[in-house]
């Protein structure tokens, strides 16, 4: 592991845990910019995330999101918020370490289905939403371990969970 360096606050979890919405507040309170890693692969590859995964496939897509989260990782004073599925690459996961302070956003089953069948944009979610998020929590079950924060965050404000980082965040510099 490189030297650590908490320049950036990245924001990890599964999908629907409000890594956007807490970023967006984040980013406010600190008075820093905000990332968004699906955003910006939007951006770089002129297409839509549902349109990168029906003609380039879901390989292709990791790979744009691996070298996006590589350039926005470069940058400091950012809250960024990465792909439910930025976590799977291990090297994806040095270079998050390598450059911020890495939180977790965690949110119950039923919390997270209730939210992503509200957005349906989500091409790993399409069919039956419900079964699709269970079999993808079980296989992504560690894979956000590594995080240095960790946050439930089903019976939090906003708000709450913005505090309870920044706390964290201020005690480290
Ligand atoms: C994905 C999560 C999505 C997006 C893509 C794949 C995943 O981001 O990157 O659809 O593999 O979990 P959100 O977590 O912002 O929905």
């Amino acid at each position: 592991m490189r030297e650590r360096r908490f320049e950036n606050i990245i924001l990890i979890g599964f999908m629907g845990t409000g890594k956007s919405s807490v970023g967006h507040a984040l980013a406010d309170r600190l008075g820093w910019s905000y990332a968004d890693t699906d955003a910006e692969i939007e951006r770089v590859s002129q297409q839509t995330i549902p349109s990168i995964f029906a003609e380039q496939g879901e390989i292709a897509f990791r790979t744009i999101e691996s070298k996006v989260l590589v350039k926005v990782l470069s940058g400091g004073r950012q809250v960024i918020a990465t792909g439910g599925g930025a976590v799977l690459a291990a090297a994806n996961q040095v270079c998050m370490l390598s450059n911020g302070w890495v939180v977790r956003l965690t949110a119950d089953a039923e919390t997270i289905i209730a939210r992503v069948t509200k957005d349906p944009q989500r091409p790993l979610l399409a069919g039956n939403v419900s079964e699709r998020v269970y079999r993808l929590l079980q296989d992504r079950a560690h894979a956000y371990d590594f995080a240095d924060q960790m946050i439930q965050t089903d019976a939090l404000t906003i708000d709450e969970i913005v505090e309870q980082i920044v706390e964290r965040f201020s005690s480290l510099n």
